[in-house]
């Protein structure tokens, strides 16, 4: 999937703002091996190098990590799939003490690709400490982009988000050799910016959601969307809030 960085950096920035809470869990101490998987334009992976941890990012999105390393020129940062990587793809000889994960594995469809390649990158009691969107995430968003594609185009097109309950990813890291010691699953209203701050969503992150649609079609329906979602609770005074539902978990790799 192509991005827009800088259009992601300028109106969506409550993506990484968002991400600073994640910061918190991780609690990154100097020295510790920290691999920032989905690292988008580097912001977060730079505040974990700011702790003195060794931080290194990965994204499969080389436009943003192009301006990732124009950003942050000193950080080492790598073009690669999260479904499937292994250290040396990332640079390394040695496993990581943590792997962190923000806004980003709600994006790839194989999530058992993600646990098992995130295992073999952790250090034995090594911890997974992500968030991405749960099961229920953006439904109202959704609901009204299928709506408007299937009136404009005649096709009923599901999208590929993965937003699993708690209880489903919490069986799929048990089921590859980790232990959950925190899982939670809590709403998250987001303020959208601007009079268009919908269709501009759905511009920005329609990628799930439009497969195969043309782009004049595409732009045609985010607007329609943005038509049918302003009777909706999404839409008050003018402003507009996005319904994202986060997953959050802490998961500690065993021994084999
Ligand atoms: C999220 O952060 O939950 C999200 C962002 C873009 C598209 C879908 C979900």
């Amino acid at each position: 999937m192509k991005w827009d960085s800088s259009l992601y950096d300028r109106q969506h920035s409550f993506v990484f703002n968002f991400g600073k809470d994640l910061l918190g869990l991780l609690n990154a101490q100097a020295g510790e091996r920290i691999l920032d998987l989905g690292c988008g334009t580097a912001h977060l992976t730079q505040q974990i190098a700011e702790t003195g941890a060794i931080a290194v990012g990965m994204d499969a999105s080389a436009e943003m990590l192009q301006d990732g390393r124009r950003l942050y020129p000193t950080l080492p940062l790598y073009e690669a799939d999260a479904a499937k990587f292994s250290l040396a793809d990332v640079g390394a000889d040695v496993p990581f003490d943590e792997v962190f994960s923000n806004a980003t594995l709600h994006w790839i469809p194989n999530a058992e690709g993600v646990v098992r390649s995130v295992y073999a990158a952790l250090k034995p009691q090594g911890r997974f400490i992500a968030e991405f969107g749960g099961k229920g995430n953006v439904a109202l968003l959704r609901k009204a982009a299928r709506a408007a594609l299937l009136e404009l185009t005649g096709r009923d097109i599901p999208d590929t988000f993965y937003f699993p309950s708690p209880a489903e990813y919490a069986t799929l890291l048990e089921k590859n050799g980790f232990r959950v010691e925190a899982l939670w699953h809590f709403d998250r209203p987001t303020p959208l910016e601007g009079a268009d701050g919908a269709a501009n969503w759905l511009r920005m992150f329609g990628g799930a959601i439009f497969h195969g649609v043309e782009s004049d079609v595409r732009e045609a329906a985010c607007l329609r969307a943005q038509e049918l979602l302003r009777s909706s609770v999404l839409y008050s005074e003018g402003a507009w809030t996005a319904d994202y539902v986060r997953l959050r978990v802490v998961a500690r790799r065993m021994s084999q």
